[in-house]
């Protein structure tokens, strides 16, 4: 199924496709069937990339995926009719729920937990280690048994502004709003707008036009 779409949180109007896919099960297709029905996937132009979306991405029914050979999904899972924009990164263990809105360039890591219609815009980066290291104390390489991933939570309707840093270990809030650009270090209380580096309670959503 194709589709078009425009919006800011979607990424350029696309002259390509949007790509959808559905199957009675619910979560669709194993990406590899459903990659290699997707027509862009069969061109042998070695301009066109391969679709980085791994066999164990748990995709839900209706999941838009705008420029699928430009993002990286691997081991996670994405509820219905999500939107997925370009350069997004979704690391294995994170959970992304229904209609939520993820836009380019946002990394979601392992540890992440986004409930449903959630707006997560442009260059969101989240965290799930508060003190990251190269190596051990013995000059190895870290592999995953050397740190523990602090988990957060992104409640249901909560949006976050572009460029946003989102700390490890907390919960942002239902219909709470993170401002573009804001580091976020403590939890975010339900509706709350927070705002900065470090992110302060600046308002509250219910107070604004449109949100009563
Ligand atoms: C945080 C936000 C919700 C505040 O909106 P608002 O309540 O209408 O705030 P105002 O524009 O009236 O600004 C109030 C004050 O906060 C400051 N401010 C606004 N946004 C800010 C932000 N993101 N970070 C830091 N300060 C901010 C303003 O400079 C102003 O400061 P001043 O009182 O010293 O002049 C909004 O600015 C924002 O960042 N929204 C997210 C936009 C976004 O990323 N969209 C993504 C999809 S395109």
């Amino acid at each position: 199924m194709l589709k078009r779409s425009s919006s800011c949180s979607e990424g350029p109007a696309p002259a390509d496709v949007v790509i959808t896919r559905a199957n009675d099960s619910g979560f669709g297709l194993p990406p590899a069937a459903w990659a290699s029905t997707n027509p862009l996937n069969s061109k042998t132009d070695s301009r066109t990339p391969a679709i980085m979306i791994t066999d164990d991405v748990r995709l839900g029914t209706n999941v838009l995926i705008h420029h699928p050979q430009l993002v990286n999904l691997y081991g996670c899972t994405i509820g219905d009719d999500t939107k997925v924009g370009a350069f997004v990164e979704i690391q294995k263990g994170a959970a992304i729920g229904d209609r939520c809105k993820v836009s380019s360039h946002t990394f979601i890591c392992e540890g992440v937990t986004v409930e449903d219609g959630v707006f997560i815009g442009h260059g969101v980066v989240f965290t799930n280690d508060m003190y990251p290291k190269a190596v051990t104390p013995q000059g190895h390489l870290q592999d995953e048994s050397d740190w523990e991933v602090l988990p957060t939570q992104v409640k249901e309707q909560a949006s976050i502004g572009s460029n946003a840093t989102i700390l490890c270990g907390l919960t942002i809030g239902r219909g709470a709003l993170v401002g573009a650009g804001a580091v976020v270090t403590k939890d975010v209380p339900d509706y709350a707008i927070v705002a900065g580096v470090p992110a302060r309670i600046v308002g509250d959503v219910r107070d604004k036009h449109g949100n009563a």
